[in-house]
């Protein structure tokens, strides 16, 4: 448990931001299972729940908070009291949930509370934000503060149409560097691959230029199963689908992350 906590004071930790647009793709599932496949590859990670409005990474990891990000902003804690440390060995930051008041901070307030978080976990090696849906200020201040954004995506039309949205307003702000398109749910690798072609596709005839990838996640009845039963997928269904493509990812993105 000490070799979590234990940390370089020196480092920076790689910041994914885990986002989407449309609500319910899959961010939170790949938030925290993502989490777990990079601890397994030894990494030391913080998985902040930024959904400051309904959040719920804390129920997936079987955790048990008794605090969360409404005591920090409200100034009743400091993050490392509300913070605790999973049964898989990662850190959780808790979100808050049901609190109006936290659900809509300007982003001023937010950007303190991202500094403070950040500055809190510089020493780990990995930072994952699970980000709420929309494009809230308050979403869009925690998504630009990433090093490294994942856009969730599902091949349905609204899902789609939501990640371009997010997608374009990036590009705006001149931030397509290190964003990459993330399917879910697809069939298959191939089936993802084509789904971010077409995504691509359309970036390039209107933003004029390209969007990353670097792998897709199946549907896998593997996920239903575990998340019901609050199981572990990569304990339970090690050989799942999804299993294997979480661990492939995240084996990617700490090659992505350590070419920073
Ligand atoms: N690859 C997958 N295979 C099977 N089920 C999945 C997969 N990914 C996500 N799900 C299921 O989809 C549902 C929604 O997922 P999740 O809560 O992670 O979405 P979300 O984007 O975080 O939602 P919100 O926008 O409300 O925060 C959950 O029931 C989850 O188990
Ligand atoms: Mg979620």
């Amino acid at each position: 448990m000490e070799r979590v906590l234990s940390v370089d004071k020196e480092q920076k930790a790689g910041v994914i931001g885990i986002a989407s647009g449309k609500g319910g793709v899959g961010k939170t599932t790949i938030s925290v299972n993502l989490a777990i496949a990079l601890t397994k590859l030894g990494k030391k990670v913080a998985l902040i729940d930024a959904d400051l409005g309904l959040a719920n990474a804390q129920i997936l990891l079987g955790a048990n908070a008794p605090f969360n990000l409404s005591d920090v902003v409200k100034g009743s804690k400091e993050i490392k009291d509300v913070a605790v440390e999973t049964k898989q060995g990662l850190i959780l930051v808790p979100g808050a949930s049901g609190n109006s008041e936290v659900a809509n901070l300007n982003s001023l307030q937010t950007q303190s509370l991202i500094q403070s978080l950040f500055e809190a976990y510089r020493g780990l090696d990995i930072i994952i934000v699970d980000s709420a849906a929309g494009l809230s200020s308050s979403n869009l201040t925690f998504i630009r503060a990433c090093d490294l954004r994942l856009v969730v995506m599902q091949d349905e039309p609204a899902s789609i149409a939501d990640a371009y949205g997010l997608i374009k307003l990036q590009s705006l702000e001149k931030r397509m560097k290190d964003l990459f398109i993330l399917p879910n749910r697809v069939e298959n690798q191939a089936g993802g691959q084509k789904l971010f072609e077409k995504m691509n596709g359309v970036c390039m005839r209107f933003l004029e230029e390209p969007v990353g990838y670097l792998h897709s996640l199946e549907e896998d009845d593997a996920m239903r199963t575990a998340s019901r039963r609050r199981e572990d997928i990569f304990e339970k269904y090690p050989n799942s689908k999804l299993a294997i493509s979480f661990t492939a990812l995240a084996e990617k993105l700490a090659a992505e992350m350590s070419a920073h």
